[in-house]
């Protein structure tokens, strides 16, 4: 039997974590995690009767502690704790943001197995993560089909990583992007999930934290790893080789596959999710990305490619435009505008610590939410 922790519980990735494992034998819920949400932990808690809880929100965490049987630990030290508890096998992190990174290292220098979906955790620190890699298995659907489409290569056989991307509610969009709403931002054709990953599917910065994370995950150069469109989200991800062919993974559309493949790798069990049935799919079509109506993925190439702590800009940035975005306080083009404005006047500073990683991320919220707070003038 698994110990399984689940930080970031009550997200889309959380939640379905846990429809994953009511199906799956030998796995145990032994604790939850989350951030403010305590009503929602409530239910889970007695739903799935875990031996610990936590929330980073204390007060709330003191709340929920009145309220149910068992110890709920607060704070980032709380997540900490519980991530590393001795009974813990494997973490799933499935926090949003750069909230996860310490959990995640916490956990990794502990011994546990992470499945991780938090991207922005590679992005900002990728070099510290990664002295952990045999430690490590993807959840996000790109590169668990890479992991699966690499399996038993090695590195002299691949020529290029190709990422797919649905090219989110904006792909053929006519109009300007500046006046798009949040709710048309919200939209996303293909996949439903929490609300700062669909805004940058959106403006395409997922795809750019993706690239990030596949050169950590698979040490690729950026100048191999490239991004296709591919708007019916049934392709994950391909691997070509130095003789020009491809290989693909395909799949139904739902995160549940790649978290279940996660937990139970290296074997391959049933699952709850509807086979792919390819005689009902029709079409599937392929474009090049559209880089000028959305500069996000090359600010993400060119802040992978300087490397260090650059990424980490990228990343804060990117979080307190997206949400100044989703706040209202800002236009749907004033984030790269943000990202950017953050980019151009950061220190380098080559193999950050995580202490410098922590600072610079803070330093680059303050720098970014004083964008945020002058709204839309930062146009002119
Ligand atoms: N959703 C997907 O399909 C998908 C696919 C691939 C990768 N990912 C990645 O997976 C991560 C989670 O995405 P999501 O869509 O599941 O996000 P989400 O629905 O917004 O859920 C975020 C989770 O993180 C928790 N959280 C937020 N701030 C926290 C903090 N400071 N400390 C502890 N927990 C905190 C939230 O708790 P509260 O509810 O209490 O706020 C919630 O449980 C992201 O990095 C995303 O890029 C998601």
């Amino acid at each position: 039997m698994k110990n399984i922790v689940i930080l970031g519980s009550t997200g889309s990735i959380g939640t379905q974590t846990l429809e994953v494992l009511k199906d799956l034998s030998g796995f145990n819920v032994f604790g939850l995690a989350a951030g403010s949400n305590k009503e929602m932990l409530k239910e889970q808690i007695l739903k799935h009767r875990p031996k610990f809880a936590a929330l980073a929100n204390q007060e709330a965490a003191f709340a929920l502690a009145q309220e149910v049987d068992i110890p709920v630990l607060s704070d980032v030290d709380g997540l900490c704790e519980l991530a590393c508890h001795e009974e813990v096998d494997i973490v799933v992190v499935s926090i949003v943001g750069s909230a996860g990174l310490r959990p995640t290292l916490e956990a990794l220098k502990a011994g546990k197995k992470i499945a991780l979906a938090n991207k922005e955790t590679l992005v900002s620190a990728g070099h510290l993560v990664m002295e952990y890699a045999d430690q490590i298995v993807p959840i996000d659907s790109e590169h668990s089909a890479l992991w699966q489409c690499l399996e038993g290569r090695n590195k002299e056989e691949v020529s290029k990583l190709i990422l797919t991307a649905s090219g989110g509610p904006f792909r053929n969009y006519k109009g300007s992007l500046e006046d798009v709403t949040i709710e048309q931002a919200l939209n996303h054709p293909s996949w439903k999930m929490g609300g700062k990953i669909t805004i940058d599917s959106a403006t395409l910065m997922n795809k750019g934290l993706e690239v990030i994370e596949a050169h950590w995950f698979f040490g690729t150069d950026y100048d191999d790893i490239e991004v296709i469109i591919h708007p019916q989200s049934i392709v994950h991800s391909l691997v070509r080789f130095v003789d020009g062919s491809l290989i693909a993974q395909l799949g139904t559309t739902d995160m549940r596959l790649p978290i279940q493949y996660a937990l139970t790798y290296p074997d391959i069990r049933t699952s709850i999710v509807p086979e792919l049935r390819l005689e009902q799919l029709g079409a599937l079509t392929f474009e090049s990305p559209d880089f000028d109506r959305f500069p996000c993925l090359n600010l993400a190439y060119q802040a992978g490619r300087i490397g260090g702590i650059t990424p980490t800009v990228l990343n804060a940035a990117n979080e307190v435009a997206v949400a100044g975005f989703m706040g209202g306080k800002i236009g749907f083009m004033d984030i790269p505008r943000i990202v950017e404005k953050c980019l151009a006047d950061h220190e380098k500073l080559d193999s950050p610590s995580l202490e410098e990683i922590l600072a610079i991320d803070q330093e680059t919220r303050v720098k970014a939410q004083e964008f945020v707070d002058t709204g839309r003038m930062i146009r002119s």
